[in-house]
C-alpha cells in the first residue's frame, strides 16, 4: 500500500473519531450562506487531517474546504472535506463522512472516505481496486435506467435556481426506478462504487466533495464524467457517476434538460 494511501486512511479514521465523539453534544453552528452550515467540529476534524499531512509530507499542497482561496495545482496535492454532510451532522442524522484524496499531475492516486457512524472505511488506490474494509467493491449490474436507483443532491444556491435543479430531478423520477437524496456527496459516490446506487448526479460540487469518491467509483468499475459525458475533473461543477452500464442513458436525460 502506498505510504500516502495508508496516511489518508489513518487520518480519515482519526478525524472521524473526533466527529463521532462530538455527536449528540451542543454544537457551535455558523452559516456560510443561508443554507450552508459549518461547525467547530468541521474545523477540528480538518485540523487533524491537515496537521497529519503537513507532519508527514511538508511539501505537498493541501486543499481543504474550510480554508480560503483554494486553487488548482498540478503537483502532489491533497483534497480534504473534513465533514461531508454537515447538515446531517447538525441535525443528528448519522450519515456523513471524512473525505481525503491524494492527487499527482491532476490525477487521483489514493482516496479514503470514512463514515464514522457506521465505521465504514471506503478506500482506493489507482490500479489497485476499491474496498470497503477488506471487501473489494464492484458497481451494480443494472443495465436499464428504468430499473436504476439513483441519488442526487441539491446545491447551496438552490433557493435561487430551484426550478433548474428540480427539472433534472423530475426527469429522473420519470425515467429511473427511484431517486434518493442522502446529503453527503462523498458517500453518494462510494455507494455507487458499492453497487448500492446505480448512479449519482449533482451540480456545483467542489473538488473536496468528489475527489476521493471519483477514484473509488472508477476503481470499482464505474464511470465518472461531466453531464455531457466529457471527461471529469473535480474542478468542474457537474458530475455524473454511474455503474457505467446506464451512463449513456443518464447522459441522454441530462442533455434533454441542459439542451446540449
Ligand atoms: C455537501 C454534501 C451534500 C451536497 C452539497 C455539499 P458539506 O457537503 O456533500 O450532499 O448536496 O452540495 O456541499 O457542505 O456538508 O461538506
Ligand atoms: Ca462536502
Ligand atoms: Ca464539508
Amino acid at each position: 500500500m502506498l505510504e500516502r494511501s495508508r496516511l489518508a486512511c489513518d487520518l480519515a479514521l482519526r478525524a472521524g473519531a473526533v466527529i463521532r465523539d462530538a455527536m449528540g453534544r451542543r454544537r457551535n453552528v455558523e452559516y456560510k450562506s443561508a443554507v450552508d452550515p459549518v461547525t467547530d467540529v468541521d474545523r477540528r476534524a480538518q485540523e487533524v487531517v491537515v496537521d497529519g499531512i503537513r507532519a508527514a509530507f511538508p511539501d505537498d499542497v493541501v486543499i481543504a474546504e474550510e480554508d480560503e482561496g483554494q486553487q488548482r495545482v498540478d503537483g502532489p496535492c491533497w483534497y480534504i472535506d473534513p465533514l461531508d454532510g454537515t447538515a446531517n451532522f447538525v441535525h443528528g442524522l448519522p450519515h456523513f463522512a471524512v473525505s481525503i484524496a491524494y492527487f499527482d499531475n491532476g490525477r487521483a492516486e489514493a482516496a479514503a472516505v470514512y463514515d464514522p457512524c457506521k465505521d465504514d472505511l471506503f478506500r482506493a488506490e489507482r490500479g489497485g481496486g476499491a474496498f470497503l474494509g477488506d471487501q473489494r467493491l464492484a458497481v451494480s449490474e443494472v443495465s436499464e435506467l428504468d430499473r436504476a436507483l439513483l441519488v442526487t443532491g441539491f446545491p447551496y444556491d438552490r433557493r435561487e435556481h430551484v426550478d433548474q435543479y428540480l427539472a433534472y430531478f423530475r426527469e429522473f423520477l420519470l425515467r429511473a426506478q427511484d431517486v434518493r437524496r442522502y446529503g453527503s456527496a462523498s458517500l453518494d459516490l462510494c455507494y455507487v462504487a458499492a453497487g448500492r446506487f446505480d448512479g449519482f448526479w449533482e451540480w456545483k460540487l467542489h473538488p473536496w466533495d468528489t475527489a476521493a469518491g471519483w477514484l473509488i467509483v472508477e476503481e470499482a468499475g464505474g464511470r465518472v464524467t461531466d453531464f455531457d459525458a466529457s471527461p471529469y475533473d473535480p474542478w468542474l461543477p457537474r458530475v455524473l457517476a454511474t455503474n457505467s452500464r446506464i451512463h449513456d442513458q443518464a447522459v441522454e436525460v441530462l442533455r434533454k434538460i441542459t439542451g446540449k
